[in-house]
């Protein structure tokens, strides 16, 4: 069941919130309004929001709730996988949204145990029908394990037949990239990967931008870990600005030009991520976010 206490709570910031909006408040209209989340474009041509909705963890009534706010709140980009569990709730939250499918961008991913031509040919089918859609905008292969090439053949195949719009891979390190780019007929749009304020991943970086494959960050704000939330550099940077380190963090992955995907189940931290465009961190402030790259994972559990 979801908690309804803590929706109501943060409810009724989305309600003060809205109330701004009807006297005319500027801010808030940038806010709800998808218009202000900016598209990169994709290799293939398709556009994707530099800024989207993750769903990691989220599941049941707290998942349909979180994607309705989601997409209440102006995020057009959700980003799930077979192996979260939660196709089906991501579904009913886009459904109960009312919005027109067309206007969202949706990605999901092939887990490695349905990995191989027809057994990804399968999973997709599940996926769409589990989120009650006709097809996805992105499918990326989830991690780089068994029957890669299987799979992009298969992708490919879904591609062409129009079921997807875009297709890529995610934690995909350098040399396994390069042997997708041997068979691969269609190029990946993105990769998927662990990129954060401690996580700079230069060597993907400069070697995705060379070859013209998005990156798109997975836990953009490492999840709180080693004090993100509660970073001194990232704070005095904020206070500069009137920003929360959440939203330096997501400010600074878009001013690299990388995607980013943030999870929340907080409406009050669904529109503070989205509050992102209307400032600008100087060289400095990007040089000095630099320095805080441990270049290491902080998901050492999911290597
Ligand atoms: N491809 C892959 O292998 C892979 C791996 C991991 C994740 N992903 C994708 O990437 C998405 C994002 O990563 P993630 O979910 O691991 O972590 P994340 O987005 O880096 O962090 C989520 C955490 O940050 C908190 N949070 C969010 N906004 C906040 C704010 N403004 N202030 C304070 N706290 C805030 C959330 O708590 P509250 O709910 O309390 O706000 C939540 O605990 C996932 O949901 C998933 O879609 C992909």
């Amino acid at each position: 069941m979801i908690d309804r206490r803590k929706f109501l709570k943060t409810g009724s910031l989305f309600t003060v919130a809205s109330m701004f909006f009807s006297f005319g408040g500027q801010k808030l209209f940038a806010l709800s309004s998808s218009k202000s989340i900016p598209n990169t474009t994709l290799n293939n041509g398709i556009k994707m929001p530099f800024l989207g909705f993750g769903t990691y963890s989220l599941l049941g009534d707290i998942c349909v709730e979180s994607v309705h706010q989601a997409i209440l709140s102006g995020y057009r980009l959700i980003d799930t996988a077979t192996i979260y569990g939660n196709e089906e709730f991501v579904g009913l939250g886009i459904k109960k949204s009312g919005i027109n499918r067309a206007d969202l961008f949706i990605t999901s991913k092939v887990w490695v145990d349905d990995s191989g031509y027809q057994n990804t040919l399968k999973a997709f089918n599940t996926s769409i029908k589990k989120l009650g859609v006709e097809y996805l905008d992105l499918y990326l292969i989830h991690r780089p394990r068994g029957d890669v090439k299987g799979s992009w053949l298969a992708m490919e195949e879904l591609y062409k037949q129009g079921k997807i719009k875009a297709i890529g891979v995610s934690n995909f390190e350098l040399p396994q990239l390069e042997e997708l780019l041997e068979y691969a007929k269609i190029k990946p749009v993105v990769n998927q990967i662990e990129t954060h304020a401690f996580y700079h991943q230069h060597s993907s970086y400069k070697n995705l931008k060379k070859q013209d494959i998005q990156l798109e960050a997975w836990s953009p704000l490492a999840q709180g870990r080693n004090g993100l939330f509660t970073n001194k550099t990232l704070a005095e940077i904020g206070n500069k600005y009137g920003k929360s380190n959440a939203q330096i963090s997501l400010r600074w992955h878009y001013q690299r030009g990388i995607v980013a995907i943030p999870r929340t189940e907080q409406k009050s931290h669904m529109i503070e991520n989205l509050d992102i465009f209307d400032f600008e961190l100087s060289d400095m402030d990007m040089k000095t976010i630099t320095q805080l790259d441990l270049n290491k994972t902080q998901f050492p559990e999911w290597r």
